[in-house]
């Protein structure tokens, strides 16, 4: 189930895009000479982006699994990214084989790798959408075929919303998302903040200036108060890999190096 309405044309490779980027850091090959460029930049000023991104997939990974683990049987993953295995449907269907994953992403590249890689069997979707526009991706009609709202929904915002400016309003998305999903629905959140490597941080954003979506860093309360009107699970708000780390879990300089923040929480 894709809707790829777009043509390759649209794929601009004359600026650096952050799913392009993102690709990189993770060590993919779905960049282009433009993206290497730029995201080369931000390693040599931030080297820590390269463990933290890895560090922000497995926390994706183990939410997936988690949330499964308690019943979910169907995602809205909104920012999904250029597929890198294992992807959501690959993590939660390993749990449960009937989980049901919408995948939501604004880069045409996205969708250009997700009729190969994400879309399965009908119980896997990906359409071209902006988080920006929330109430647009709840009424697709491709959610409408894999989300059944009576149902509780596991919504994943992980690494998007700090793509989105202040005045583009980031918790009134959130809040029209969780707004539209039944009580026992979950958000797997995370973000991008300069807590941790603030005076590192003026460079990274040039580079993202020049990119087609800039880099809104927030600090810790602000990226709580997205999660208003959900119940935090243990451990809270915490850098991703403090997030129910498995094995003998991440060390304490492991964790220094991750300026991303994530959590699970629950739709009372
Ligand atoms: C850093 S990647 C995160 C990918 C994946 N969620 C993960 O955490 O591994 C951010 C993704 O968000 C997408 N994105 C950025 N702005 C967006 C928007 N306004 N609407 C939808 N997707 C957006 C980018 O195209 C990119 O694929």
């Amino acid at each position: 189930m894709t809707d790829q309405s777009f043509s390759p044309e649209q794929i601009d490779t004359s600026k650096p895009h952050p799913a392009r980027m993102y690709d990189f850091y993770l060590g993919g090959w779905d960049n282009y000479e433009v993206d290497r460029e730029a995201a080369q930049r931000v390693v040599d000023v931030l080297p820590d982006i390269i463990p933290a991104a890895r560090a922000n997939r497995d926390f994706l990974g183990r939410a997936v699994r988690y949330l499964a683990g308690t019943g979910i049987r169907q995602f809205i993953d909104i920012g999904t990214g250029i597929p890198t295995s294992p992807n959501t449907h690959e993590i939660a269907q390993s749990v449960s084989p009937d989980v049901r994953v919408a995948y939501i992403d604004n880069d045409p590249i996205v969708s250009a790798h997700a009729g190969a890689k994400l879309i399965g069997a009908g119980q896997t979707g990906f359409f071209l959408g902006d988080v920006r526009d929330p109430a647009s991706i709840l009424e697709h009609p491709t959610i409408g075929k894999l989300i059944d709202f009576d149902q509780p929904v596991g919504l994943m915002l992980v690494a998007v919303l700090h793509f989105v400016t202040d005045d583009e309003g980031p918790a009134r998305i959130v809040a029209t998302l969780r707004d539209a999903l039944p009580s026992g629905s979950h958000l797997v959140l995370s973000h991008a903040t300069a807590d941790f490597h603030g005076e590192l941080l003026p460079e990274v954003f040039k580079v993202y200036q020049r990119a087609t979506a800039t880099l809104n860093t927030r600090p810790y309360q602000e990226v709580l108060t997205l999660f208003d009107g959900f119940e935090m699970l243990e451990p809270g708000l915490v850098q991703v890999p403090a997030w129910r780390p498995e094995g003998e879990g991440p060390t304490p300089e492991e964790v220094r190096r991750v300026g991303f923040y994530g959590a699970v929480a629950r739709k009372p």
